[in-house]
């Protein structure tokens, strides 16, 4: 059946139409919304290149929770940044840590929220590198046992979910082992399975104050240029035991995205990151583009593509417009 018998637009007439008809709904509960949290007494400080994102401090924490669960939002995604950075990150597995605090506020202002805590190491440590540093080396196997420290501390204090981000070989693997063997069999693992070495994340680096002091991180994060190799990771994430996994950043990897969700049955996440968000938030502020409908229209590009959630900065705007508000 062609034109003119065919046409397409029948089913594009009205609204009701559309909407009866529409394939993708995106809904709140797609969302994670992601928060930094820092040391201090009364902080709310937005973030220069994030407008709209704040370093927040412990006692800031429990109103936006509340917040961002009433919008229907499941769940946070939680980065801290210390007091003080050292070579292995001290205050990444320290029991009162600015993270350790901030998951037992939550878990106990609002304790059905999903806490998420991203383990990593570079907000933590000096060089600013997600591993351990060796003769200017990123070492493996050393990080491994540091990140087993830093995922037990989450676990001790109530995180659903420990989400390492750090792109170490065999980490999900090391932290599930630790998990277990501690007790901690109900924590899960949201492994950042597919992290490429992008330039989507300088406004993050510079919210969390973690650039790398020297180098890059070409030798840990993927190549931009790779697809089959994000199958491979998820694979071996999957074998090591990860719940969830994560194509990061999202918007310029969306064929990843849709290849990661066809290749397994997990649940899959994409990041909507700190670049893709200031590039937006940029636009908008000099009235180039909508922000409301160009936000909704990626964020339904995210979920067609086959992300099942969306770890993005504009969660609670997009919440809000998504139940009819302004
Ligand atoms: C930490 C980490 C990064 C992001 C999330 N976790 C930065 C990096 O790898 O340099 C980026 C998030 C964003 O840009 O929004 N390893």
């Amino acid at each position: 059946m062609t034109f003119p018998v065919a046409r397409p637009r029948r089913l594009r007439a009205s609204p009701t139409l559309r909407e009866m008809v529409r394939e993708t709904q995106l809904r709140p509960a797609d969302f994670i919304y992601p928060l930094f949290i820092v040391h201090g007494r009364d902080v709310r400080d937005e973030i220069p290149s994030m407008p709209g994102v704040y370093h927040l401090s412990l006692d800031r924490l429990a109103a936006e929770v509340r917040e961002v669960a009433s919008l229907g939002i499941p769940g946070v995604l939680l980065f801290g940044l210390p007091a003080a950075k050292d070579p292995i990150g001290s205050e990444n597995f320290a029991p009162d840590g600015i993270i350790q605090r901030a998951v037992a506020t939550i878990k106990e202002s609002q304790p059905d929220t999903i806490v998420m805590t991203d383990v990593c190491m570079c907000e933590y440590t000096d060089h600013g590198h997600c591993g351990i540093v060796r003769d200017g080396q990123i070492v493996n196997d050393e990080t491994l046992e540091i990140l087993q420290r830093v995922v037990l501390s989450h676990a001790a204090v109530g995180a659903d979910f420990v989400a390492p981000s750090g792109m170490m070989d065999g980490m999900v693997g090391a932290i599930r082992q630790a998990l277990d063997g501690a007790g901690h069999q109900g924590v899960g693992i949201m492994s950042y399975a597919v992290k490429y070495a992008s330039s989507f994340y300088g406004p993050f680096r510079e919210a969390a104050q973690s650039p790398p002091r020297f180098g890059d991180r070409h030798s840990y994060q993927m190549d931009p240029a790779n697809a089959r190799e994000a199958l491979r990771e998820v694979a071996l994430d999957l074998e090591e035991g990860a719940d969830m996994v994560m194509v990061k950043p999202a918007l310029a990897y969306l064929d990843i995205v849709r290849r990661v969700r066809d290749a397994c049955s997990v649940p899959v996440a994409a990041y909507n990151v700190s670049g893709e968000y200031s590039m937006v938030k940029a636009a908008a502020a000099n009235d180039w583009i909508d922000e409301r409908k160009v936000v909704l229209e990626s964020l339904t590009g995210i979920k067609r593509a086959g992300a099942d959630l969306i770890m993005t900065y504009h969660a609670k705007d997009a919440a809000r417009w998504l139940c009819g508000g302004r």
